[in-house]
């Protein structure tokens, strides 16, 4: 063991503690709290989210990796312990200074990481390496001598086959230049992100897709879709970056280039360190209890959705080994590091892996996987269990293949999809694709991130660590051991961890029972604050524009003519199809022109006879019972619609106030065109927003109800969106928003069924 000092515990040491409210940092937490009785721990923690440091060090210590330790001491006592024992430093790792750190520490254990393998080039650098180089410039100032602990991966080594061993890694990438062009790359993209060629095309995208919702939600999703647009650019630049040096991805180069940094800073400087490189750390095998795991790990999203039925098959070699290794094992693996300090100057290496001792090959996880939910099947939403797939390990490129053809389908079924009428078939439908898509999302995700983990052909040697478990007296090897060979997988795998991951997932299975909850009408407070804004066709009425026109018309017409209105509105459909998909206020006003001429009195006598009782009939007694709820709950009910006042008169009984259009007259009569522009999609929002401040209302308290993607910035302004019989674009933003969705009953038919339907009017 060369640059090893021998063992010897830590005793009496002060210890500063980086990533403590993390995976790996919390374990360390907790044994050095419940094993190591006279250490001192400071804790470095960032605020967060308004939270800060000391209010997050109390919510952790209530996690549950500390419950037994808890209970065994008593309340009292470990709130004691933790007062004598246990300080707070707010600091945040990235391109900033840190406070000033305490002067006696001992021992730093440097956990702290962004651990995602895609996070923007600059947000990953700005932790993993400008990070370590403030920790390091900081311990230094503070004037203490720490054995440093630097805790690594070992998947620094990057992309290469055969045994690593625990050395120094071999590689000619100087963090400096690196890091000076990641923290440069932002500014370069978000210029290259305004470029006008930039911009067209993402307007184009934006107005092909929502002009129905009106022009600032065309502007808000193109600026939505640049800043998208950058994020995928910033995190494209780190991935390529580091493939292009070796490393699969921006976490693991960046984890490469942090070690420099700490041989250059710290064992550059004659001072103790250790470089720890865990493999996959995944749920306790023993401590603090069997299964112990915070949240989903690396390979726990594809076990989930192995069981779930959602991974036909995964690219990854079946003898490829897939090194996991439980935390609790590692935390004793750096404790036993952190005690046994190498010589000033001569940095340390260590592996902590089950590959070279006891290695599980991705065959073997995934048979014992399969076992597992054989015996321990998910539920299948309600339609009984799901059976999981076999899987043939096609190879990677078989399964980019079958991935790739299933993403064109689902994104030509998804364009013929929107362009359907509202229906619950069409939901339906559109539901199923919805969950083909996130699952094909799923699949994509990970198929690229893992690729080079589950097709890695290394084995990660561990003869220093393994030789400082040897090191550990007899008496200590129990609560303290890290030998990898004690790991049974088959009981690990089935026994612990996948009951461990399995326990995490709501309801035990993503599409249990959600649609029954959605269909229950919720409570309505009493408040005399709040609106309920209904927008009326589709929503309150099985019916629309066209309907009531030709009610109007054939009404007023002799049946022998009636041949020659509908041929006339036949020949103008396509027409008003293509104005309506484009913008629903351009639709209204071409389809408002063919009341030319007609007499408003003659029309007004209409509404209030035969049309009108043609309208109550075709009302949703949902959405009629809806009105009345609110009203009962002192809700002020409006209508607001793109109809005219004139044809809606039937309704106003219905709530307290109907908003619709109004048609210009002349000497009675009207001249085809609109009074003022009509209330559709953003003038809806505008509409309530100004009301709401008039009349005092809580818009988020407020509740809306449409059908049409057009309703969607109206939706958006209140805290109760609900999609009523939604049209599909309308369904899909529901669905992603979590807005409710319901179904009262009766579809609006569209223009051209209207139409066609005609022969079944009968009007009086
Ligand atoms: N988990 C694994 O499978 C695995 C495998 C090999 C190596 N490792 C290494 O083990 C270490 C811990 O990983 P983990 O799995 O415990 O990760 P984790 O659960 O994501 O925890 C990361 C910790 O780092 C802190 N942190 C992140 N960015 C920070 C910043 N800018 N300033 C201050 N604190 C920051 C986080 O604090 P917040 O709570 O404020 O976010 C959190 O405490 C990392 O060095 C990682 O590279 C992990």
């Amino acid at each position: 063991m060369s640059g090893q000092r021998e063992f010897r515990p830590l005793d009496g040491v002060h210890v500063l503690l980086t990533g403590g409210t993390g995976f790996l940092g919390q374990a360390m937490l907790e044994k050095l709290l419940s094993a190591y009785p006279t250490v001192r721990v400071s804790l470095l923690i960032r605020d967060r989210r308004g939270a800060p440091a000391a209010r997050r060090m109390q919510t952790l210590l209530r996690k549950p990796v500390f419950r037994p330790w808890r209970e065994a001491a008593g309340e009292g006592e470990w709130q004691r312990v933790v007062r004598e024992r246990v300080s707070v430093i707010e600091g945040h790792l990235g391109d900033s200074t840190l406070p000033t750190l305490p002067g006696d520490i001992d021992v730093v254990i440097h956990a702290a990481s962004t651990v995602s393998f895609d996070r923007p080039i600059d947000e990953a650098f700005a932790t993993n390496v400008s990070g370590v180089v403030t920790l390091y410039e900081a311990l230094a100032a503070a004037g203490a001598d720490p054995h440093v602990v630097h805790v690594s991966t070992a998947y620094v080594a990057g992309v290469r086959k055969g045994v690593i061993l625990e050395e120094a890694l071999d590689h000619a990438a100087d963090w400096r230049t690196e890091l000076a062009s990641a923290r440069a790359v932002r500014a370069e993209v978000e210029r290259d992100s305004r470029r006008p060629e930039t911009l067209r095309k993402i307007s184009a995208q934006a107005r092909a897709e929502h002009s129905k919702a009106g022009p600032q939600s065309v502007a808000r999703s193109a600026e939505d879709a640049r800043r998208d647009w950058v994020a995928r650019r910033m995190v494209e630049y780190g991935r390529s970056r580091a493939q292009s040096l070796g490393w699969p991805d921006v976490y693991t180069f960046t984890k490469a280039l942090g070690e420099r940094v700490a041989e250059e800073l710290w064992a550059g400087a004659s001072r103790r360190l250790s470089v720890v490189r865990p493999a996959i750390v995944e749920s306790s095998l023993r401590h603090p209890y069997p299964g112990w795991i915070d949240g989903f790990k690396m390979a726990d999203p594809l076990i989930i959705a192995y069981g779930q039925g959602i991974l036909p098959e995964f690219p990854g070699l079946p003898d490829s080994v897939l090194d996991m290794i439980p935390v609790d094992l590692v935390v004793n693996a750096m404790l036993a590091v952190a005690a046994a300090a190498p010589e000033p100057g001569r940095p340390a290496y260590f592996h902590v892996g089950s590959g070279s001792r006891n290695p599980l090959a991705y065959r073997g996880l995934y048979e014992n996987v399969r076992e597992y939910f054989r015996r321990h099947p998910m539920p299948a939403g309600g339609r009984g269990h799901v059976r999981v797939p076999s899987w043939r390990f096609p190879g990677g490129d078989r399964v980019e293949l079958m991935l790739r053809s299933s993403e064109r389908a689902a994104a030509l079924a998804e364009r013929a999809l929107l362009r359907m009428p509202g229906s619950q078939r069409t939901q339906d439908w559109m539901s199923a694709l919805l969950r083909q898509q996130s699952d094909l999302e799923f699949l994509r995700r990970y198929s690229d991130l893992y690729e080079a983990y589950t097709q890695a052909e290394v084995i990660y040697d561990d003869s220093r660590t393994y030789a400082l478990h040897q090191m550990l007296p007899d008496r200590l090897v129990a609560e303290h051991g890290f030998d990898p060979a004690m790991i049974d997988w088959r009981q690990y795998v089935q026994e612990i961890h996948a009951p461990a991951v399995t326990a995490l997932v709501p309801g035990y299975g993503r599409r249990g029972g959600s649609r029954a909850a959605s269909t229950r009408p919720p409570e309505l407070p009493e408040r005399a604050d709040v609106a309920a804004v209904f927008d009326l066709e589709g929503t309150v009425v099985a019916s629309n524009l066209v309907e009531s026109y030709l009610w109007a018309r054939l009404s007023t017409l002799p049946r022998s003519r009636w041949g020659g209105e509908l041929a006339g509105l036949a020949a103008a459909l396509p027409r008003y199809l293509r104005a309506e998909r484009r913008d629903r206020g351009d639709f209204i006003r071409a389809f408002l022109r063919r009341y030319e001429g007609a007499s408003e009195a003659e029309l007004r006598g209409l509404a209030d006879d035969v049309l009108g009782q043609a309208l109550l009939q075709r009302v949703i007694p949902e959405a009629v019972r809806q009105v009345r709820r609110h009203r009962a709950a002192g809700h002020r009910t409006i209508l607001i619609t793109g109809a005219i006042d004139v044809l809606v008169r039937p309704l106003a009984g219905l709530f307290d106030e109907v908003v619709a259009s109004r048609m210009h007259t002349s000497g009675g009569v009207f001249t085809g065109h609109l009074a003022a522009p009509p209330l559709v999609d953003e003038a809806r929002a505008a509409w309530l927003q100004r009301h709401a401040r008039e009349a005092g209302l809580d818009l988020a308290g407020c509740y809306a109800y449409g059908d049409s993607y057009s309703d969607r910035p109206l939706l958006e302004l209140v805290g109760h969106p609900v999609a009523v019989n939604p049209d599909p674009a309308l369904y899909v933003h529901a669905r992603r928003r979590g807005w409710p969705v319901r179904n009262w009953g009766a579809h609006v038919r569209g223009a051209a069924d209207a139409l066609l339907d005609t022969v079944a009017v009968r009007p009086r």
